[in-house]
């Protein structure tokens, strides 16, 4: 466990190096507020060092060999691995995940540094089109290739600040396109020993820095024109502030959502109710209910609703609350008392407004209880918004059109869960429900870090997912090649 009272300064990363800054920020546990590292600011002149320095290795890194990447980011994998309990503790210590959770975090980014040295090795061979096929293109043929668009800002959350950045800087290597990561201000220590791995590569100076910037010094970041490509993970209303005063930029935004896990008639035995409960129980809770993809809202048909609430509500009573660096807890703190605060006053709102507190409902400094809610009206804000915190509100309705319809109802589209035994049915909530992932015979929660991850709607644009995230920082640019015998 780091030292109270005399944690050490954390250097930041500037182009590869270890540097601090003139100002410190404090790093406190979410559980018991202790101090659990102090990191160092970078100045305005560091910041503009590392920005130039990235824009000066931005064409020898786009042309350096796959395999040079690939070695970097395997190096990197292997390290998380091995150093994967102490990166867990830390994750723990300053987000207030419990260890089991912190745990799985690191095995995804093992995973997700693994994934990107994989696709860096077969990216960009490039797709080759005859041209022929009309009079004019005799003797041409077209190869189409991808290059960077240009250096990544990459800002990541709080929520999971290991894997989040790994998401972030992971695919800008794998595509040679220098990165500058600017963690959460909350939760910066994970990130930084990122930036300890990636030192141990031979990585040009330059591709990648850590900077520790606090968020009020980000709009000159942001709109520096050196940095053509922003990836936010965040709340909505930051990341459209973002792309709205950047609109010339190429913006990913992964931002909210309000998980809806829809339970149908066919999922009826009492073993799939258990199964549903359980999921739902564990993903409405897991890392405090912070998490874009934790479930917000049960939508079950009418005819297995009876069955399955108080399976929902044992569950939800089932799950472990207290220290997080307890190996059976499984719900922590909130990342501030601030934050659980806000999570108290929209349950309160909701009750004052008629509707039914079945379980939770209470608040203890930075912990709020895991809480379930019936009958919520259509307009409070917990129905409207994200709670990003360990609450869930259920819903009846009479049939599989009704339940869609119920998700479709948000702001948001980020994932959803059906539970249903029917491929036809899976297919037409394929279609149907406007979010950028369907999990069937699950939570929404589900994510596999190499499939393609985003929303639809106010839950953001783009899409992460190491391929896709590579894809989206780089552009096709087209050589055609004339007077060849085809
Ligand atoms: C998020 O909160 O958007 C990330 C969820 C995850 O990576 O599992």
């Amino acid at each position: 466990m780091p030292d109270t009272n005399e944690a050490v300064t954390h250097a930041f990363w500037l182009a590869g190096r270890k540097a601090t800054g003139e100002s410190t920020l404090e790093v406190t546990s979410p559980w018991d507020g202790r101090r659990v590292g102090v990191v160092s600011v970078p100045t305005d002149a560091q910041v503009e060092e590392a920005v130039a320095a990235a824009d000066a290795v931005r064409e020898e890194f786009a042309a350096s060999p796959a395999h040079v990447r690939a070695a970097a980011l395997d190096h990197v994998s292997r390290r998380l691995a091995e150093r994967s309990e102490e990166i867990a503790r830390l994750i723990s210590d300053e987000n207030g995940k419990p260890i089991k959770w912190a745990r799985g975090e690191v095995g995804r980014a093992v995973s997700v540094f693994r994934f990107a040295a994989e696709e860096a090795r077969r990216f960009n061979s490039g797709e080759a089109q005859r041209l022929d096929t009309d009079a004019g293109g005799t003797g041409r043929l077209a190869l189409t290739r991808r290059f960077p668009r240009g250096t990544v800002l990459g800002i990541s959350p709080f929520n999971f600040p290991l894997n989040l950045s790994a998401h972030k800087v992971a695919p800008a290597i794998a595509v040679g396109t220098p990165i500058i990561l600017k963690p959460a201000p909350a939760t910066p220590l994970s990130a930084l020993i990122l930036g300890e791995l990636l030192a141990e590569t031979e990585l040009p100076a330059g591709s990648w820095s850590v900077l520790t910037v606090p968020n009020d010094r980000m709009p000159a970041l942001v709109q520096d024109e050196r940095l053509p490509v922003i990836s936010f993970t965040g709340s909505e209303k930051v990341g459209y502030a973002i792309k709205e005063s950047v609109p010339l930029k190429h913006c990913t935004l992964e931002l909210g959502g309000n998980g809806a896990a829809v339970v149908l008639s066919d999922y009826a035995s009492d073993a799939d109710l258990d199964w549903a409960a359980t999921r739902i129980g564990t993903f409405s809770n897991y890392q405090g209910g912070q998490s874009c993809i934790s479930v917000q809202r049960v939508i079950a048909d009418a005819s297995v609703y009876e069955e399955l609430v108080p399976k929902i509500v044992a569950a939800v009573e089932g799950q472990v609350t207290g220290d997080p660096n307890d190996d059976a807890t499984d719900v922590g703190p909130l990342i501030s008392e601030d934050a659980a605060k806000r999570v108290e006053s929209w349950v309160d709102e909701a009750v004052r407004a008629g509707a039914k507190l079945l379980t939770g409902g209470t608040r203890d400094g930075s912990n709020y209880a895991p809480t379930v809610l019936a009958d919520v009206p259509a307009d409070v804000t917990l129905s409207c918004e994200e709670i990003f915190g360990p609450v869930l509100t259920l819903h009846k309705v009479a049939d599989e059109s009704e339940a869609f319809a119920a998700v479709n109802d948000s702001k948001y589209g980020l994932q959803a869960g059906v539970f249903t035994r029917e491929v036809r049915t899976a297919f037409r909530a394929h279609r149907a429900l406007e979010v950028g992932g369907v999990i069937i015979g699950d939570v929404p929660s589900y994510r596999a870090d190499q499939m393609p991850y985003g929303g639809a709607k106010r839950s953001g644009v783009g899409r992460e997912g190491v391929r896709y995230a590579m894809e989206d920082y780089t552009y096709e640019r087209v050589m055609v090649l004339t007077g060849l015998d085809l």
